[in-house]
């Protein structure tokens, strides 16, 4: 009994999970340059689990899996890890050029459309829902846990309010109610916080547009991430430290 009870804490000393997050600017070390920083960052102070930030600036879903980003992710990947995947802000339609990052317009994993690069050559492209969820499978397939988290807003109000999601939120959604699948909703999450916080207050978050936060910002950000977990179902929970469970706001 002692024995086994030792070798299992031996065992679940050295497997700690981990966090994975898979992103782009507004959740990455440095976020999109002077003086900003992702949500990334500040979300270990809430976890008693070490974070692993592979979110990288200027990244898609589909850019994301094309540049063979999610590959190395998951090669990472131990049965229990958490992989929290947010992308939209890179992922809109491009002009007559592809950029390399605009996904197929629409909710749902079989949609695809064929753009034209720069050399002229036709390429297929597939939706988000596509990227994302073939990510989703790898994971699973290596015993790991996906979060899908919607993107965050940016600072556009509507009167009084953070202006509403655009389809990229919908389509996270989409993909979340799958019950295998956690999903948070970080975008309304922070639109709570914000609209409580107030257009000025917010707005001396973003020192260089209105999608990248300061540090200040990224925190806001990283606490609304929390609370849309703790109100969740995810297991990650179980490792939200003192100082998350204390983070503002309520359940949507
Ligand atoms: C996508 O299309 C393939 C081939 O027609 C089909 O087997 C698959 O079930 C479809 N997947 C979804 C998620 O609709
Ligand atoms: C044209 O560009 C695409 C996308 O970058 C690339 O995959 C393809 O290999 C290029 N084709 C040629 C002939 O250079």
């Amino acid at each position: 009994m002692m024995r086994s009870f030792l070798s299992f804490l031996c065992l679940s000393m050295v497997s700690a999970q981990t966090v994975y997050l898979a992103g782009d600017s507004t959740m990455a070390l440095g976020g999109g340059g002077s003086s900003t920083q992702g949500w990334g960052v500040p979300l270990s102070q809430f976890l008693t689990i070490p974070v692993v930030n592979d979110a990288v600036a200027g990244e898609s879903a589909r850019s994301y899996s094309t540049e063979g980003r999610f590959t190395s992710l998951i090669a990472s990947v131990k049965s229990g890890d958490f992989v929290i995947i947010e992308f939209g802000h890179n992922d809109a339609t491009a002009g007559a050029v592809d950029n390399g990052k605009q996904d197929a317009v629409g909710d749902g994993y079989n949609i695809t459309s064929t753009v034209t690069a720069a050399n002229g050559t036709q390429i297929l492209i597939h939706s988000f829902a596509f990227y994302i969820e073939n990510a989703v499978n790898s994971i699973k397939a290596k015993g790991g846990i996906p979060i899908i988290s919607s993107v965050t807003p940016d600072n556009i109000w509507t009167g009084t309010t953070i202006a509403p999601a655009g389809r990229f939120q919908t389509y996270a959604h989409s993909i979340g109610v799958d019950t295998s699948i956690t999903y948070v909703d970080h975008f309304s999450y922070v639109a709570q916080a914000y609209n409580k916080l107030g257009q000025t207050a917010v707005t001396a978050f973003y020192p260089i547009d209105h999608l990248h936060t300061s540090a200040a910002g990224a925190l806001v950000v990283s606490e609304a991430f929390v609370r849309g977990l703790l109100c969740g179902t995810s297991t990650l929970k179980n490792f939200v430290n003192a100082a998350g469970k204390a983070v503002p706001n309520g359940c949507l």
